[in-house]
């Protein structure tokens, strides 16, 4: 049974029975970054395995709501725009997200969803490539990037076509000089597998194509390099890994080439040179506030800003470390103390290939086992139609608790505890 458990193996805890939650603890002792967890608020009595889907609340962020809402609102009134520095923060937060993901200061924004920020680069980057036809994307790529992708082939009027490969080994083969886009996400939101962002990035390029990186469950886990890379455009969530509240405003990031230009069609006067000049044509900022739209929502933006302060003098490699180290922690713990109850592993087995997060399929679907789990304390979600999902955010989540997880997990299996009807349940939001 324990045997299995040997890749976290150290001289210092080689003398731990390596299935015993001593050795978690062990790992807890020597993990670097453990301190970083009481900066958040967590249930005491809940294993909080979803900050793929919804990061955990950061301690400074209720207050910095509070003062925002209290004091900048409540008596600086429209005055905040300026004296609280209001106007800057969409680019005040993309400068602080920048080093997060390997760009400078002024190629990242914080604006809108990234559904929508999508729909701005990808509509940006087929009018750098006017003559070529096609995009191509996944199939498993995250059901809302192909949506849109679709959406703004519907309104090129069907000028563009959507190509989706089937198998990751042949995206590269269809990088033909009729492709003027590649878009994909870096981290798999089902099974945490992670493209080769440089080579793939290297591919459309001498194919003559852009690309552009979902980086939803990349920011926050793996050190990223967007300007090493060569990526042209970026998009990527605010409230998965870096924490800022259901809800908060994404980013996106573009290329200084790409920067002017007037390919963002979502022209509003957020991203005009002069908003406050009220002319009556549009005239692109020219810079990376063109690819604001509307007016900002301050309230979200500063929760994700105080969320983004925790980040400060982070080493990215550790928390990438961290997130290797506690998915084959949970994988390792399931398959010794989970075996025979029909979980396949879907996720990649080499650390090096996989995200923050571990996903198994089961043969019943799996929803009613991530219910009975939920209502027993541990926090992870379920993907349609059969995908048992867990995230295990670095900044907080500890070793005790992938342990006690999967010590829950195997009472649930063994007991059938997860059988019962209220479970089998869907609600909206699973
Ligand atoms: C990979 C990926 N892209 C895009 C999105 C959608 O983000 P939003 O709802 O903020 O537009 C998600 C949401 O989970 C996601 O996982």
């Amino acid at each position: 049974m324990t045997s299995a458990i040997t890749s976290h193996l150290d001289p210092e805890h080689a003398g731990t029975d390596h299935a015993s939650v001593e050795h978690a603890s062990a790992l807890d002792a020597a993990d670097p970054l453990a301190g970083l967890r009481d900066s958040f608020t967590l249930p005491a009595d809940v294993i909080y395995l979803d900050g793929n889907s919804l990061g955990a609340l950061p301690r400074a962020v209720p207050d910095r709501i509070a003062a925002t809402v209290t004091d900048e609102w409540g008596d600086g009134l429209i005055r905040s725009w300026n004296d609280a520095d209001w106007i800057n923060a969409p680019r005040r937060v993309g400068a602080k997200i920048a080093p997060l993901i390997g760009a400078a200061p002024d190629n990242v924004i914080a604006a809108d969803s990234t559904t929508v920020n999508l729909f701005k680069v990808l509509s940006a980057a087929l009018a750098l490539r006017p003559r070529r036809r096609k995009i191509i994307t996944e199939t498993r790529n995250f059901p809302t990037d192909n949506y849109i992708a679709e959406g703004v082939i519907r309104q090129t009027g069907g000028a563009h076509r959507l190509v989706h490969a089937d198998d990751v080994k042949t995206i590269a083969d269809l990088l033909d000089d009729d492709v003027a886009v590649l878009m994909l996400t870096h981290v798999n939101y089902r099974d945490g597998s992670v493209h080769d962002m440089a080579g793939l990035t290297r591919a459309a390029h001498d194919a003559g194509a852009l690309v552009i990186w979902d980086l939803a469950h990349s920011a926050g886990v793996i050190p990223l390099d967007l300007a090493g890379c060569d990526v042209d455009f970026a998009v990527g969530c605010g409230y998965k890994f870096l924490n800022g509240g259901p809800g908060a405003p994404a980013f996106l990031y573009v290329a200084p080439r790409h920067l002017g230009g007037d390919g963002q069609p979502l022209s509003g006067w957020f991203g005009h040179a002069d908003p406050f000049g009220f002319a009556p044509h549009y005239r692109p900022a020219g810079d990376i506030t063109q690819y604001l739209c509307g007016t900002p929502p301050v309230i979200s933006i500063v929760a994700l800003e105080a969320a983004l302060d925790l980040w400060d003098g982070i080493d990215m490699r550790q928390i990438h470390a961290k997130a290797r180290q506690l998915t084959g922690y949970f994988i390792d713990l399931v398959e010794a103390r989970c075996g025979g109850h029909g979980l396949a592993l879907i996720s990649p087995r080499d650390a090096e290939l996989r995200g923050a997060q571990v996903a198994f399929t089961h043969a019943t679907g799996g929803h009613a086992i991530i219910a009975a789990l939920i209502a027993e304390g541990v926090i992870g979600d379920f993907r349609a139609p059969d995908v048992l999902r867990f995230g295990f955010a670095p900044l907080y989540t500890r070793f005790v608790d992938v342990w006690h997880a999967v010590d829950r997990l195997a009472g649930i299996l063994d007991q059938r505890r997860w059988d019962r009807p209220e479970f089998h349940l869907r609600r909206k939001v699973t």
